[in-house]
């Protein structure tokens, strides 16, 4: 499994007292799966996206990520295992606005310490990959919506990252630029054997996945095996979503 996560609890300070914003989540997913986390909003999705990709800690629990307990290492070590085996995509893009398309993919090495040359082959593929080799130069405030999540995504896959985690990476796009999104995804996932692990509200986005986790209240509530399928048509998933009730 690349990615396990046993009896994990959050517990956030409130007043007085404590939030549970997790109550005891346990899954793993095997490498190349297609996960997606759906739930209302509150139930728990984000925190547990970010103790998973290790951004977070549990106050309970564990991580495993590719056979490593990143609940167990100090701040540096997680950091830089965060780092090596996790790539991250968010709703707001979250690019630096004063580097260029390429100095944004290529920001995981520049943050190794190494120099956008010795990586340019690399950034090159992944603006082949998203579409982009003829904005490389850009700044984000120069691109659409879509083109800006173009960039985060081939940013966060940049170092080949063990697993991609994204957080409604299409919940500000229109409906035909978040289908290019999640197709990119999908194509990282089906032909690079990428894991992937989406948060959505939005079915249409949860059908990408071989399984779809149901949160609720801070515990999964329900799980749906989807399979490996090409159409990403919805419906199945709607019809299954209707008979559990949601
Ligand atoms: N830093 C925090 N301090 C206190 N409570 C928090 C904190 N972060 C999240 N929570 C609470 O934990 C619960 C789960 O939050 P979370 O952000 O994981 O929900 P979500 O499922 O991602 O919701 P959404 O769909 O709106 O993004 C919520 O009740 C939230 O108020
Ligand atoms: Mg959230």
């Amino acid at each position: 499994m690349i990615l396990e996560a046993h009896d994990l609890v959050k517990r956030y300070p409130l007043g007085d007292g404590s939030v549970d914003a997790l109550r005891g989540v346990s899954l793993s997913v095997a490498k190349g799966e297609f996960i997606a986390i759906m739930g209302s909003s509150g139930s728990g999705k984000s925190t547990m996206l970010h103790l998973l990709g290790g951004l977070d800690r549990p106050s309970e629990g564990n991580v495993l990520i590719d056979g490593v307990n990143i609940s167990q290492l100090n701040d540096e070590e997680a950091t830089l295992t965060r780092r090596e085996k996790t790539g991250f995509v968010f709703q707001f893009f979250n690019l630096i606005s004063l580097l260029n398309v390429a100095e944004n993919v290529a920001l995981p090495f520049l943050i190794a310490g190494d120099s956008l040359s010795t990586h340019r082959e690399r950034v090159d593929a992944l603006l082949d990959l998203v579409g982009l080799s003829d904005k490389a130069k850009h700044r984000p405030d120069q691109l659409s919506a879509g083109e800006q999540q173009r960039v985060a995504l081939a940013r966060a896959l940049a170092n080949e990252p063990a697993i991609l985690l994204a957080d409604e990476p299409t919940g500000n796009l229109d409906f035909v630029t978040g289908t290019e999104i999640l197709d990119l995804i999908w194509d990282s996932c089906d032909r690079l054997g990428q894991t992937i692990v989406l948060v959505t509200h939005d079915a249409r986005a949860a059908a990408y996945a071989d399984r779809v986790l149901i949160v609720r209240d801070g515990t999964i509530r329900d799980e749906i095996e989807l399979g490996r399928r090409r159409d990403h048509e919805a419906r199945p998933l709607i019809t299954r979503l209707a008979a559990l009730g949601l």
